[in-house]
């Protein structure tokens, strides 16, 4: 099929390199004409294990091509996915759906022949209906079609999310549309995907809820952990002994610092903000975004205590810095808070992260990036594990610090506790 991918960022990016390595014609459209001739090169925007590769095949054979021309683009294609952003509007938690509209018009302005244009950007239920309404100032409604199609790729392992995803949800409120779309992911379908259909704006909801939840699942086990903190328990044991429950689930109970990225602290104030259109109060999502604000001053609290309250000039050591793990992305990593209150109370900091150094680092005092972990974590009084890479967990802290005081603050959970105690260091981490 042929298909156009509006917006090269990270799903409009990662989707339309899959869709044409499962044989599809794709053009990737953005305005970035800088982007979109690196892309051409080679030159991937985002770090995503597996993407590079992709890109090369399928550039190479031609599925894939990468434009700047989103009028021609269209023309070309039978399905329109919309990918562009959708960030928090300033000052305010509702969803900026500026982009969205604006590909909707430039859409209605090359509508040729029959298209189906999808939704694949997180929006609030009713965006599809608003688009809708968009193209058909300009286009006879037979000749297009608008579907929700959200995605559900994580950051780090988005490929293979795409490949093989749980579910695929398509909310259209036309038959025809549904089974044009069921027929692109029949390769996934195929594999084992679940096709989940429903009409556009439950889809719109499935996303927002989706994120939402898991979003509250992270934040409950946060909060237990705090429990067992104080109670001298291990919240691993917790998350084994509550996830084996098959209506619980193990997945995304994993103790560690507040929620951050590029979606769950966007997408749960805007679920919230659209319920309060609705005059609908979320009242247990209203607080697990309390409760994940209220995390930083909960660890920086423990940072202190750990220190004994003598953070001026310790030497503190950050292993890995980005939200998470297999990503370069700072996007409300909770890194941003605690490093810069630890550089304001007089700490020494030195930070490796797998992805380099970070300009939202370069300006405090006394931050500076190291570009081994053995540089960073050396002469360190505290070393904090910030971020699960796999780098760090066969990482044998003996060998690279002499410091018989050395502290180990893991805020991950990756070491047992045992291990690093065995080694003579003083171990801290989420939970236990
Ligand atoms: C998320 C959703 O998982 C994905 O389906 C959606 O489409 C986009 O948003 P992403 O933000 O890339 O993906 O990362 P994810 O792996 O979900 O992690 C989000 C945050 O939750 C990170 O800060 C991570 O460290 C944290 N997390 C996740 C936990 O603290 N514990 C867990 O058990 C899982």
């Amino acid at each position: 099929m042929k298909l156009c991918m509006i917006g090269t960022g990270y799903v409009g990016l990662v989707s339309g390199v899959c869709f044409s390595d499962l044989g599809n014609d794709v053009i990737c459209v953005d305005k970035d004409d800088v982007k979109i001739n690196n892309l051409k090169k080679g030159i991937i925007p985002i770090y995503e294990p597996g993407l590079e590769e992709l890109v090369l095949k399928n550039y190479k054979n031609k599925r894939l091509n990468f434009s700047t021309n989103l009028k021609e683009a269209v023309k070309k294609s039978d399905i329109i996915f919309i990918c562009v952003g959708t960030p928090s509007k300033k000052n305010s938690n509702s969803a900026d759906l500026s982009q969205v509209y604006m590909a909707a018009r430039e859409i209605s302005k090359s509508i040729n022949k029959f298209k189906i244009i999808i939704n694949k950007s997180t929006v609030p239920v009713t965006t599809g209906d608003h688009v809708e309404k968009i193209i058909a100032k300009k286009v006879t409604r037979k000749y297009f079609s608008v579907v929700s199609n959200p995605e559900f790729l994580r950051e780090g392992e988005a490929v293979r999310d795409f490949i093989y995803p749980d579910r695929v949800v398509i909310g259209s409120n036309d038959k025809k549309s549904e089974k044009i779309l069921k027929n692109l992911y029949s390769p996934l379908i195929s594999k084992g995907a679940k096709f989940v259909s429903t009409n556009r704006r439950a889809a719109e909801l499935i996303k927002y809820a989706s994120n939402a939840f898991l979003a509250t699942k992270i934040t409950f086990i946060n909060e237990i952990a705090n429990l067992c903190e104080k109670t001298g328990i291990d919240v691993e044991d917790i998350s084994i002994g509550i996830g084996l429950d098959k209506r619980i689930g193990s997945r995304f109970l994993r103790a560690g610092p507040a929620y951050g990225g590029s979606c769950f602290p966007k997408d749960t104030k805007a679920i919230v903000s659209t319920a309060d259109k609705f005059k609908t109060n979320l009242s247990v999502i209203k607080s697990v975004i309390k409760s994940n604000e209220d995390r930083s001053s909960i660890l920086h609290k423990r940072v202190s205590l750990i220190l004994k309250n003598k953070i001026k000039n310790k030497k503190i050591a950050f292993l890995g810095v980005t939200f998470k793990a297999n990503t370069d992305d700072m996007r409300d990593s909770s890194s941003l808070k605690l490093i810069p209150y630890l550089s304001k109370r007089g700490a020494k900091i030195k930070y490796y992260d797998p992805t380099g150094s970070k300009k939202e680092f370069n300006k405090l005092n006394n931050v500076k990036f190291s570009k081994s972990i053995q540089g960073t974590v050396e002469e360190s009084d505290l070393i904090i594990i910030h971020t699960e890479w796999n780098d760090f967990k066969s990482i044998n802290f003996r060998k690279y610090s002499k410091n018989k005081d050395l502290i180990i603050y893991d805020m991950r959970n990756i070491f047992s506790p045992n291990k690093i105690k065995k080694m003579g260091f003083k171990y801290f981490g989420i939970g236990r």
